[in-house]
């Protein structure tokens, strides 16, 4: 769409020449879902909360569709400016502004790196536990719009369990704080979880104050191997069964992790039998206290039909495991074109789910590779085009997707569990939800933003 000027003149009248870029804009076309571009008409970087607010009292009074941008690592296309416009880039709102030890609560703006917030509340003996896979350049704005997990949500939650407040500007122009600085909240509508996992379609965050708490004495992690996916799916249920709460039990095929050793040049053999592994970390004061319990744990995994379980107690040894874990899927991405469904059951349907995948593969005779949070029963389905021409590909996808969906339905489940509707998700809305929940949607996204202008073109089909 073309900007006219008088709009463009309004923004450079208040805005730093270098926070405003209208050429070289591909790299804000995309982000991380499938090979999407929707290239921008303009790229602004605002530095303050104020900033941001009048930028989107413009958009409203132009009638400029805006979209706003965390680290782009987005996979299911939160980020993409789908109808053009304006991208709001949070990369300058990127201080933390108050890290508070007495109320274990950190003040942050929305651009700050996940993993640097991590570290830095390290320092205090504190813990954010949300680490999406991503967590080394995705932004905290990022993880609050799409409602971030990652493999520590098993035992400490989502990003949702973290947020206390936030500061939001909204199309108006005005800047508001959401509720309030505390752990308990019972002040009417809790407009802050209405923000979290709204994917920036209500407003932008400028500011938000994060629950911390006392960072774990001690981890390790143990690398279960299985021989066949339902023992390996089953033994998540066993393990709770038990009393025993891992701090992580992620779940990988057998391909998987051989595609990421291939990726980072590791070399790792894995024995022919194996079909998948589960990577289990247990964490707690002290290593004294882990190791009994460790022994425990492979007790119960071994009468669920493991193999040989190894323990990592040492940190590069842990280091490398959990590397070959978080890239899987830019080894997934490097091995093929592919499609990565984030699919979500009651943890008991984990067996079902995969068996349904499997079959699906069979009859079309696709390959599949699938890992994720077992624990969760979030599983990350990845379908794989390899050898098949174009025109079987984008003809049985879609019907492959559909099948698959309408299975995790049956069995309980939705279709995200983690990575949002987006853009590239949307269609499967309707599959999962009742016409009127998406109206009552459709009416909220209406008060905040009338026109239709806040990342306009996700969520749900126009
Ligand atoms: C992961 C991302 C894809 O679990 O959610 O690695
Ligand atoms: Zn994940």
């Amino acid at each position: 769409m073309a900007l006219t000027t008088s709009f463009l003149d309004e923004i450079l009248a208040f805005m730093p020449s270098d926070a405003v870029r209208l050429n070289d804009l591909e790299e804000f076309g995309r982000d991380e879902t499938d090979d999407y571009c929707f290239e921008p008409d303009l790229v602004l970087f605002p530095g303050s909360a104020e900033d941001t607010a009048r930028i989107l009292a413009l958009c409203n009074r132009y009638k400029v569709p805006v979209t706003c941008r965390g680290g782009g690592t987005g996979l299911s296309g939160g980020a993409l400016p789908v109808k053009g416009g304006l991208v709001l880039s949070t990369d300058r709102l990127n201080r933390i502004l108050y890290i508070d030890t007495a109320n274990l609560q950190v003040t942050v703006e929305p651009g700050v790196i996940t993993q640097v917030l991590q570290e830095s509340v390290a320092e205090f003996g504190l813990y954010y536990p949300p680490d999406p896979s991503s967590r080394g350049t995705c932004t905290l704005g990022g993880n609050l719009a799409e409602s971030a997990g990652g493999p520590h949500a098993f035992k400490y939650g989502t990003t949702r369990d973290y947020v206390l407040n936030l500061q939001v500007a909204l199309m108006d122009g005005s800047l508001i704080w959401t509720g309030a600085n505390v752990t308990k909240y019972a002040t009417g509508y809790h407009l802050t979880q209405l923000m979290v996992g709204s994917e920036g379609t209500l407003g932008v965050i400028t500011q938000a104050v994060l629950k911390l708490i006392p960072a774990p004495g001690a981890d390790l992690l143990l690398s279960v191997p299985f021989y066949d996916l339902e023992s390996a799916c089953r033994a998540v249920s066993a393990i709770q069964l038990a009393g025993i709460r891992p701090s992580a039990v992620e779940f990988m095929e057998k391909e998987a992790l051989e595609m990421s050793a291939k990726f980072l040049g590791i070399t790792m053999p894995f024995p022919a039998e194996v079909v998948a592994e589960l990577l289990i970390e247990l964490d707690g004061d002290s290593l004294d206290q882990l190791y009994p319990l460790a022994e425990r744990l492979s007790g119960i995994l071994e009468q669920e039909g493991a193999g040989e379980i190894r323990l990592a107690d040492q940190a590069d040894t842990k280091e490398t495991l959990w590397r070959l874990r978080r890239q899987i899927g830019h080894a997934v991405r490097a091995h093929s074109t592919y499609k990565e469904e984030d699919t979500v059951v009651p943890m008991s349907a984990l067996p079902s789910l995969m068996l349904k995948v499997k079959a699906l593969c069979r009859k079309y005779g696709v390959r599949s590779v699938c890992y994720g949070h077992a624990g969760d029963g979030n599983i990350h389905v990845n379908l794989l085009k390899e050898q098949h021409p174009d025109p079987y590909w984008n003809q049985t996808l879609p019907i492959m997707i559909e099948e698959l969906f309408e299975e995790v339905h049956r069995l309980g489940g939705t279709v995200s569990g983690e990575h949002g509707i987006g853009w590239s998700q949307k269609r499967y809305m309707a599959l999962v939800m009742d016409p009127v929940q998406i109206q009552l949607m459709k009416g909220i996204k209406a008060v905040f933003d009338p026109l239709g202008l806040l990342n306009p073109g996700k969520i749900w089909e126009a």
